[in-house]
């Protein structure tokens, strides 16, 4: 796309409820993003992980340090929070409108922003739920189709924004693995061909790898950056991928980093991984 979407995180610091409990999320993270990369962060349940990235989407203000996006300040001590539909979230959980088609609800963003008329939404909606494999179910309502083709159409919605930054929190968590697979094939399809810049966050290492540029693994609470691992594996990515040394050797590197985390949070009485 070619439209920036670099972000700067200096020595970002959250502490939650600082008049009481103090729990400390991040601690003087500092991670760098250039414009177009596809970052997978990986690290201990509980580590800070979506607090980086409600940080970085403007839901909450950070107690010391800076976000920037392309120069400009997202997140800083005494800046409200401003989420922006420059940078779009994808949540765990789903947030599709059940009353709505689907056609509708990936045709939402860009009619409610007045963006669009009613046939360019639906036009360009009708195109990016072709990319995402889901031109069949176009009509259907989100109760009817599977938990695969769900996460599929809200991803469809968020790229027809053309954010400059895609925000996902375990998008894909909660499918089996066939359906991931299938899943990560369409959503390398709409970042090839937009580019945005990605901040992903998973639990799963092959998924981590089979979709990064760069891989952020976090220390455990408070977070900051550990390990950073550079995935050079060509694009177009393939599944036979999985079988290549390289790729081996990068997830070796990976666990070897996450397990050491894990174990340290393990030891702190925190959940495991
Ligand atoms: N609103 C909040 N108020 C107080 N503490 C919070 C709040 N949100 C998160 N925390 C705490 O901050 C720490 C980091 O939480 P966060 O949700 O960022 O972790 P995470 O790495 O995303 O974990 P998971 O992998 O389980 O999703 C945790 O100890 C959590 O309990
Ligand atoms: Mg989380």
């Amino acid at each position: 796309m070619g439209n920036g979407g670099s972000i700067s995180v200096k020595e970002a610091t959250k502490v939650y409820d600082p008049d009481g409990a103090k729990v400390l999320a991040l601690d003087r993270c500092s991670l760098e993003i250039g414009p177009g990369e596809f970052s997978v962060v990986v690290g201990p349940s509980g580590c800070g992980k979506t607090t980086l990235l409600n940080a970085i989407a403007g839901f909450h203000e950070l107690t010391a340090g800076e976000i920037l996006l392309d120069g400009q300040t997202l997140s800083s001590p005494g800046k409200p929070a401003k989420p922006g539909s420059d940078r779009i979230v994808v949540f765990q959980n789903g947030a599709l409108f059940p009353w709505m088609t689907i056609l509708e609800n990936v045709a939402f963003g860009p009619l409610a922003q007045k963006k669009m008329t009613v046939p360019e939404a639906r036009e360009k909606a009708l195109k990016t739920l072709e990319t995402m494999g889901l031109t069949l179910i176009a009509q259907d309502y989100p109760g009817q189709i599977s938990s695969g083709m769900r996460r599929r159409a809200e991803i469809a919605r968020a790229m027809m924004c053309e954010p400059k930054v895609l925000l996902l929190d375990e998008p894909f968590r909660a499918l089996d693995a066939l359906t991931k697979i299938v899943a990560h094939q369409f959503l390398m399809e709409v970042y090839d061909a937009q580019k945005p810049t990605v901040f992903f966050i998973t639990h799963d290492l092959d998924e981590a790898i089979f979709l990064a540029s760069k891989v952020y693994v976090m220390t455990t609470r408070p977070a900051s950056i550990k390990k950073i691992l550079d995935v050079t594996l060509p694009r177009p990515r393939d599944y036979r991928l999985l079988a290549s040394l390289e790729y081996q050797r990068l997830k070796a590197e990976c666990q070897d980093a996450v397990r050491e985390e894990a174990l340290k949070a393990f030891s702190a009485g925190e959940r495991e991984m």
